[in-house]
């Protein structure tokens, strides 16, 4: 059945308010699990528990971005409940994202009742400039399982010019070791490569997963910056990142890499243990098997990255309404999942809320 198929007539919202999702089939509420119209379902919950961060990375942010105000995002106690909800409908994975999520006031909290409510996964992706020991350990103890960082270059001037931070690559690499001590491993390591400016670096970065306990991942920069500074002519395919580690570091694939997984992973050829992922949204989109739903810090969900559409969930969660009214919510608007992001269609227009505003 198409989306136009099911689409409802078109009611206004009120003022200030967006219309929630239309009605799934009863049959997908009966199923008791978020699944779309194109027969793929939900287990991979993404919550961006902020907008906000200490970075500007020059192909995410502008240095003026403005952030949502501080009343209209989620409280603490919002991104547990929609994580219990989501897990009672089938969530294995729950991934806290930002902007940077580490800046958030009550991250231990949320993960702390995240894993009260729920035995999922629970995953989060940080720059790395600020982590500590001590707050490794309590999150840890919480209930964090495992710890994703982005670094995009092991050059201090280029670091600094690319995040428009006073944070150090020797910064982020004592974060990672942290994370691996600390038992949160093993770490993935992100970087997107963007032409003239760190490209040079995709063997010296491969390298790190040569280090116990990390994989690092290449992912291509997509069309979701607050710039709009996304060009094809910048853009880095992973066939070429791969390329050029390979003129240092021979890969083998590695098979068995999970069909809803974002990343093809490779081994080192010399036999020196270690992983090496590459997530190719753009060049080899993996739509097809998408398991993820977002929750954005200001209470949107998106069901896709590239979403146009997005629902409120403020108003029910604001207003006391029910679990099942909750769990409705997030069925229905999971039927509207796009069939992908249609980089490549004539149609395609970037969407309004930038990356850092959806959560990676
Ligand atoms: N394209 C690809 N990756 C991006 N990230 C941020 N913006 C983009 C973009 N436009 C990355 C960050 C982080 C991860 C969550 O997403 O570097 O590692
Ligand atoms: Fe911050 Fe991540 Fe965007 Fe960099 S990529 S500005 S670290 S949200």
């Amino acid at each position: 059945m198409t989306l136009q198929g099911l689409a409802l007539p078109q009611v206004p919202a009120p003022a200030g308010r967006r219309a929630g999702p239309p009605s799934a089939p009863a049959s997908v509420h009966a199923a008791g699990r978020m699944l779309d119209s194109h027969g793929r379902a939900i287990r991979d919950l993404r919550l961006s528990l902020t907008d906000r961060c200490n970075f500007r990375c020059t192909y995410c942010m502008e240095p003026d971005v403005r952030f949502a105000a501080p009343e209209s995002l989620l409280q603490a106690g919002d991104f547990v409940r929609v994580a219990r909800v989501a897990a009672g409908l089938g969530v294995t994975k729950i991934r806290l994202t930002g902007g940077e999520p580490t800046l958030h006031p009550h991250l231990l909290q949320v993960i702390a009742g995240i894993r009260i409510h729920t035995a999922c996964e629970i995953a989060i992706t940080t720059n790395g400039a600020t982590l500590d020991r001590p707050s490794l350990r309590a999150w840890k103890a919480a209930g964090l399982d495992r710890v994703t960082i982005s670094l995009d270059s092991l050059r201090t001037e280029r670091f600094t010019r690319i995040t428009r931070s006073n944070g150090t690559p020797a910064r982020v690499l004592a974060a990672i070791d942290d994370c691996v001590a600390e038992g949160l491993g093993p770490v993935k390591v992100n970087a997107v490569l963007v032409r003239g400016v760190n490209d040079d670096e995709a063997a010296d970065l491969a390298a790190l997963a040569r280090r116990p306990g990390v994989e690092m991942r290449f992912i291509e920069w997509m069309p979701l910056d607050s710039g709009h500074a996304w060009e094809p002519d910048r853009w880095v395919s992973a066939a070429e990142t791969r390329a050029a580690i390979e003129r240092r570091f021979p890969l083998v694939p590695l098979a068995g890499d999970d069909p809803s997984s974002t990343a093809r992973t490779f081994a080192f050829a010399d036999g020196t243990p270690g992983r090496v992922g590459f997530v190719a949204p753009v060049s080899s989109p993996f739509c097809g098997a998408c398991s993820r739903l977002r929750i954005t810090a200001d209470g949107m969900v998106r069901p896709c990255l590239f979403s146009t559409r997005e629902f409120d969930l403020r108003p029910l969660l604001g207003h006391g309404a029910s679990d099942s009214a909750v769990a409705r919510f997030l069925v229905d608007a999971t039927w509207t999942k796009q069939a992908g992001h249609g980089i490549h269609t004539p149609e395609f227009r970037q969407p309004d809320r930038p990356m850092s505003a959806i959560g990676g």
